[in-house]
């Protein structure tokens, strides 16, 4: 999910190197490193955790550190934040250096086949399994047949990028899943996860397709597929850097909605097994047993990880039969929580190093209870501190709202549901229909995606009002929440979210028709009360945009906007019916001229109390 950089032609790699690390510093990552053949001698490598600025301090004033390299900033996934687990990562002789962006999912029995057949290993990640198995290819082929005979080993996701020392002027570079840019000018040829890290050198570019693998050399660029040689047609960039490193987004809030498909296929990768209906969560493997018996889940968490925390209640309580409260953790260290026996804790949280949350962590294993964590930062203080827990995989989120992230927490728990239901009372076809309705999650979110048009229309129709209220019930109560703290944060209208039950009993008194309400209203258990609840709005006067199912009519007039959704099962319709109003306050936010990433008064992490 990071950064790959690498260079080859007729200059000193190492700055080149570091300062196409450095254009992907945005990206956020937790370490990173660079690997390069001094004039036909051994790789180097040098690799340093946190900036790119500590790796620049290891390799000022290297000399000859050659024409050849590749670099790279880590996101964790396997591993925690260490040097030792920095990339590149090599094989047991250090002829190979490998870089990698991804997930190997099958890396765990990869590496004990390879460690059963003597490989030592110096990392806790997947990505070292390449290396070893790269090593296991005779030396006398070519390096990229030997990465093409490599690459069918690996499941999962992939852009890496590989050195041997034996081909002192080759790099070779394949991808699955994780993209791939190649940069040419002259003699000179560079490879790159965004073009960002290259662009101040050329603007002329070839984008690799999956199962593509390339061979950069002085002499040129060779791409095959299937061991056939092809051409590929060059595009000259007319992007400026920032917005490349946005991908041609305005907003880095933008993109990070627009990659919510891709963030729950990788939410489920590896995780899923749709045979038996059942959620494999690696993290949780050393706490099954106490997860089994355990008599009540308390959930923790800040802003939107409390509004997910708060969907995870109904899911568990309805598919896995498991007593659970949610609190805010702002809240819950300051009380006296009464821990009963088989009681377990659950902090979920984006950085993992919010304050409230880790104050609740801290509390309850005062007390002895078991914590989990669903964190996606990895190696983050809350993933360090618990005992136990679930990568969110949602990849680094720079927007300040949360909307990727989020949707990675409710996909999250939708898989924990899964796992304690399994060992509960949930069926085996219950279990795969969930999974099957999973699965169709991604598709979905691209056809609400495809309706931003719309939403931005509608967006510019309410950008002046200065009130919203959200409604909605059950599962969708703590979307109403959710998407009132959106529009609060990146358009500062004033937005309430309540349970829409509650609104008899005070809200409604606001209503007028200066006062817009936003309904989630699709087809489920709970769309009869919604109806009439919308008709009491109406009776107020009160513009009403419902969220609905699509194909539904019922809306069709008497209400003032419809934004349509396709059908899922109710315990994922926060995850559809969220995506529209991030893009509405994202718009509005945009029409009244404000940054919609970096909001006023707000930080990404809440380190503070
Ligand atoms: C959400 O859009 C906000 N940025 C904020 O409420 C955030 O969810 C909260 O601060 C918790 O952060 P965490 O998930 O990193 O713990
Ligand atoms: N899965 C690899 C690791 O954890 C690569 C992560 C990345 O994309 O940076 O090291």
């Amino acid at each position: 999910m990071c950064g790959i950089v690498g260079y080859v032609g007729n200059k000193e790699a190492l700055p080149i190197l570091l300062e196409g690390l450095k254009r992907l510093e945005y990206r956020g990552y937790d370490s990173a490193g660079v690997a390069f053949i001094p004039s036909g001698g051994k790789i180097g490598v040098e690799r340093a955790v946190g900036k790119v600025a500590e790796l620049e301090k290891k390799i000022a004033g290297m000399q000859d550190s050659g024409f050849v390299g590749i670099g790279h900033t880590r996101w964790a996934t396997h591993g925690i934040p260490k040097e030792e687990n920095a990339h590149p990562h090599r094989d047991c002789k250090n002829n190979i250096a490998v870089v990698h962006n991804g997930i190997i999912e099958n890396y765990q029995e990869l590496k004990n086949a390879l460690c059963a057949r003597g490989h030592v290993f110096r990392s806790e990640t997947d990505t070292e399994v390449i290396a070893h198995l790269l090593e296991e290819e005779s030396a006398s082929l070519p390096l990229e047949d030997r990465l093409a005979r490599v690459a069918p080993k690996l499941i999962g996701t992939y852009g890496l990028a590989v050195l041997d020392a034996r081909s002192p002027e080759k790099i070779v570079a394949m991808r699955l899943g994780s993209p791939l840019v190649l940069g040419l000018k002259d003699d000179e040829y560079f490879i790159a996860s965004d073009p960002a890290a290259f662009i101040s050198h050329t603007r002329d570019v070839l984008y690799l397709d999956d199962r593509e693998i390339v061979a950069l050399t002085p002499q040129g660029i060779q791409i095959f597929e299937g061991g056939v040689q092809k051409k590929k047609e060059v595009q000259t960039l007319e992007w400026d850097v920032m917005k490349i490193e946005k991908q041609g987004f305005p907003h880095f809030m933008l993109k990070e909605i627009h990659e919510q498909p891709k963030v729950i296929e990788d939410v489920l990768r590896g995780r899923i097994d749709s045979k038996e209906g059942l959620a494999h969560l690696g993290g949780l493997r050393d706490v099954e047993k106490k997860l089994r018996e355990a008599k009540r889940l308390i959930i923790v968490g800040c802003g939107s990880a409390f509004y997910a925390g708060s969907i995870g209640k109904y899911m568990l309580e309805e598919y896995a039969g498991i007593a659970v409260d949610c609190e805010l953790a702002s809240e819950f260290r300051y009380r006296n929580p009464v821990f009963n026996e088989g009681t377990i804790v659950l902090a979920v949280s984006q950085s993992g190093e919010t304050a409230d949350t880790l104050a609740a962590v801290h509390e309850a294993k005062h007390k002895g209870i078991l914590t989990l964590g669903m964190v996606n930062v990895v190696g983050s203080t809350i993933a360090r501190e618990t005992d136990a827990g679930i990568y969110t995989h949602a990849g680094p989120e720079i927007g300040v709202a949360s909307t990727k992230a989020f949707v990675s927490q409710v996909a999250a728990f939708a898989l924990l549901t899964l796992f304690l239901g399994r060992q509960r009372n949930m069926t085996s076809v219950m279990g795969r229909h969930i999974i099957d309705e999973l699965a169709a999650l991604p598709e979905k979110i691209r056809i609400i995606l495809s309706q931003q048009k719309d939403i931005e229309k509608i967006a510019r129709k309410y950008a002046d009002v200065k009130n919203f209220l959200y409604i909605g019930r059950k599962y969708n109560a703590p979307i109403a929440l959710e998407a009132a703290l959106k529009m609060k944060e990146v358009s500062y209208i004033h937005a309430e979210g309540y349970p829409a039950g509650e609104m008899k009993h005070g809200p409604i008194a606001l209503l007028d028709s200066s006062f817009p309400v936003i309904a989630f209203a699709p087809q489920d258990s709970v769309y009869e009360k919604m109806k009439s609840a919308i008709a009491e709005i109406k009776a107020r006067q009160a513009p009403v945009l419902v969220i609905t199912t699509e194909g539904n009519t019922e809306f069709s007039q008497g209400v003032d906007d419809v934004i349509f959704v396709p059908k899922t099962i109710e315990m994922l319709e926060p995850i559809s019916n969220i995506i529209p109003l991030q893009l509405l306050a994202y718009f509005i936010a945009v029409a009244k001229g404000l940054d919609p990433d970096q909001p006023r008064n707000l930080a990404k992490a809440v380190t503070v109390e």
